[in-house]
């Protein structure tokens, strides 16, 4: 990195940031050597399955677990009369825990969705375990659940956002667009299932969990099951996945630790794919009523973005679809408003990009919608509503490149040979829609603290309690690490994944780069002086000032000779007796308002936009996404390959979205989410994976952090699926407003 920003070291200019390594912990992915929690396997350990409720609505009439606890190998059936206490934590406005299932796990006999657990069979093997909690009987006093599909606000909505009067400029406008749109419940599906293996030692607990989250996780179990912090650690060196459904702890972790507890014994417990849809969240239904005016020119004038979305019965989740909407466009007059309905489903959470990528589903139609009325190209829409002023915060964005993501992705995309009439453009015996959105999600940092350990033997360990949730965290750390001190990334160690650690950041909202950067390159910076100053005590140093040393490519040297002269860090350790120094880094959050805490000084977010190719078969009713050019202004890329992957996976979720994905909670079979598999679950296939083409701007946002990086986790899936439905729109002249668009839509 340039010496600007780390005044001790005169590295290589940018050799490895920006640089597309391959993953380091590939090797231990491909071989099968990588630790997953239900891969933690421990002496004496039980086995826990879960009990779920058979009805959606009612209250536990009789539980039998009397024919179970008899069964081989069982060593207990808990339910609410013997697991112990759970202690609840109530929502808290300073988000110093984070739980969105409230409402510990067997805390009272009534049933308020299907799959609730009531009771856990612990025994010797799965088997044996799954054999006792089919055997456990339960009767149920049953009441009609509500799972309805149309949703009703039940109190006031929340204004989210608000400026000048959006109402009469709605009336007055010349153009207007007032539609609503759906977007359905969809399951969070990764291939890792929830898992927790509890370790009690008779005064603490280590929890191997499947979490986005250890810190949070850490707090939440401790005072939900009433230890001290310090006697709960929680681990998670890999997880398989976690799309925002294993951010917040949810009721089986307390299940398989109190049981351990209780047992004096290991237990694991991993949930069920089946149970995957029932009690470990999911992203909730939305409804959005979308109000645009507009000049015949197409500037906008006003817009009225009114959401809603179901909630469960104990528990106010609020997706915030308009996330996106009070910023994404130069408008005077706005409102935005969110509402809540409380069913009989589980507690919903987040899902990657939640609330904008929803929201942006409405928002980008019914700019598609705006643009068909108008006559105006899509892209033009876009570009003539620019801004470089968040009018919602009237506040300058810290870097935003829109206007560029549109211009660069049309270009790369050929979007200028488009025709604009329905079912105009053909290829090869097929229709081709062409469609497109913007996209934005928001950037922030996290507190952070990392420490970086350099040793005698030349090796370098980085550790941070934050985890890799298969996003390419370790990578991206060895690279940050390796620029600061100019070391290869093969000698570098990565420590993540233990509350054990320096407390790092949740992996969620993409925060953990631009959060890490700060913290990493101060600890880089402290071990530095450190070793700088061992090298006074020793040869061939000895009585110099550090004030006289540098480091540079992982040597020491004087600062008025060059590298060469000097020697490798390692060696001033040997010579000194030291066997490692350690630097701490420490930074702050809060750079924005992301909480609704603190008066943010400037509005960061990332950009994009989504070009979109389908083809469309009338005949026999085929319809496939061929193309996709995505365009990404998210700062500084750190690592272009692990980088081009999550927005190519993105995509491929977006493809899903618009065409599959759709949890189905069915009123007839007791509020059962019905298609709670892989088989009528349709998530996307390789088979559904377009061409993609991935675009960085690479425009580094420095004020986030010396070397610009944002997040990219979930801005590649903002605006896929309304580009999907305005592709299918322009192929077809069937506007879908309610997703996943299916085939009966197009052929009615
Ligand atoms: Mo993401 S939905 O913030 O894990």
């Amino acid at each position: 990195m340039p010496t600007a920003q780390n005044g001790t070291t005169e590295n290589k200019v940018l050799s490895l940031i920006g640089r597309p390594i391959p993953r380091v912990d590939g090797p231990l992915k491909v071989s099968g050597t990588a630790t997953y929690t239900s891969d933690h396997n421990f002496p004496g350990m039980l086995y826990a399955v879960p009990v779920p409720s058979t009805i959606a609505k009612g209250s536990i009439a009789t539980l039998d677990t009397s024919a179970a606890e008899k069964m081989p190998g069982v060593r207990a059936v808990f339910h609410r009369d013997n697991i112990g206490r759970f202690f609840r934590v109530p929502p808290n406005a300073d988000f110093s825990i984070v739980i969105d299932e409230h409402r510990p796990p067997l805390e009272d006999d009534i049933i308020r969705y299907y799959g609730q657990y009531v009771a856990v069979a612990i025994a010797e093997s799965l088997e044996q375990a799954q054999a006792a909690a089919d055997a456990v009987r339960v009767t149920y006093h049953e009441e009609t659940p509500d799972v309805r599909t149309k949703l009703v606000a039940q109190d006031e909505p929340k204004v989210d956002s608000q400026r000048g009067d959006p109402v009469a400029a709605f009336n007055s406008a010349p153009v207007k667009i007032d539609q609503t749109y759906v977007t359905p419940a969809e399951t969070h599906n990764p291939i890792e299932l929830h898992a927790t293996v509890a370790v009690w030692d008779g005064t603490a607990f280590t929890l191997y969990e499947s979490t986005q989250a250890v810190k949070n996780q850490q707090l939440a179990m401790s005072a939900m099951l009433g230890v001290p912090t310090e006697n709960v650690r929680v681990i998670s060196r890999f997880l398989g996945s976690g799309f925002g459904g294993k951010l917040w702890p949810w009721t089986h972790c307390l299940l398989a630790a109190a049981a351990s507890r209780n047992l004096n014994r290991p237990v694991k417990l991993v949930v069920s794919r089946k149970m995957m849809f029932q009690a470990v969240g999911h992203r909730p239904l939305t409804q959005q009523r979308i109000r645009l005016g507009a000049t015949t020119n197409g500037e906008l004038v006003s817009i009225q973005h009114d959401s809603l979305n179901h909630s469960s019965i104990l528990d106010d989740y609020d997706e915030g679809c308009s996330e996106a909407t009070p910023h994404l466009y130069h408008c005077p007059h706005l409102r935005a408003t969110n509402g809540v309905m409380h069913l009989n489903v589980g507690t919903p959470t987040s899902m990657r990009g939640p609330g904008a990528v929803p929201g942006l589903f409405a928002l980008e139609s019914a700019m598609d919608e705006l643009a068909v009325e108008l006559k105006i190209d899509p892209v033009e829409l876009r570009l003539r509503n620019d801004t470089q002023i968040d009018e919602s915060l009237n506040l300058p964005f810290t870097s935003r490149h829109l206007k560029e993501c549109l211009t660069v992705g049309a270009e790369k995309f050929g979007w200028h040979q488009r025709t604009p009439a329905v079912g105009s453009m053909k290829k090869d015996g097929l229709i081709l829609g062409w469609g497109m959105a913007a996209a934005t999600w928001i950037a922030n940092r996290l507190d952070c603290e990392a420490t970086i350990d350099l040793k005698a033997d030349g090796s370098v360990r980085v550790a941070c309690g934050t985890q890799d949730i298969g996003t390419g965290t370790y990578t991206m750390l060895a690279q940050i690490v390796g620029e600061s001190l100019g070391i290869d990334p093969d000698k570098i160690e990565v420590v993540l994944g233990d509350t054990a650690l320096p407390t790092g950041p949740l992996s969620g909202g993409s925060m953990v780069t631009a959060s890490l950067v700060p913290a990493v390159l101060e600890a880089a910076k402290t071990a530095i002086q450190k070793v700088q100053f061992a090298a006074t005590t020793a040869t061939p140093f000895s009585g110099q000032s550090a004030d006289d040393l540098a480091f540079s490519n992982g040597r020491i040297h004087r600062k008025d000779q060059a590298p060469a002269n000097g020697v490798p860090y390692e060696q001033v350790l040997q010579t000194a007796n030291i066997n490692s120094v350690s630097g701490t880094g420490r930074s702050q959050g809060d750079f924005t308002d992301l909480l609704g805490l603190s008066k943010p000084k400037l509005s960061s977010h990332s950009f994009g936009a989504q070009f979109v190719e389908v083809s469309w078969q009338p005949e026999i009713a085929r319809l496939r996404v061929s193309r996709v050019v995505t365009a990404i202004d998210a700062g500084r890329i750190i690592n272009p390959r692990t980088g081009r992957n999550q927005i190519e996976g993105a995509v491929v979720m977006g493809v899903g979205m618009a065409l599959f994905e759709h949890t189905i909670y069915d009123d007839q079979n007791r509020g059962a989410p019905i298609n709670s598999n892989l088989a009528d679950y349709v998530v996307s296939t390789n088979a559904d994976a377009p061409e993609i083409d991935v675009i960085f701007l690479d425009y580094p946002d420095t004020h986030l952090n010396a070397l610009g990086a944002r997040g990219i986790g979930e801005i590649g899936l903002a605006g896929v699926a309304p580009a999907i439905a305005s592709a299918v729109y322009h192929a077809t002249g069937v506007r879908v407003r309610e997703l996943p668009i299916r085939i009966e839509d197009l052929i009615a």
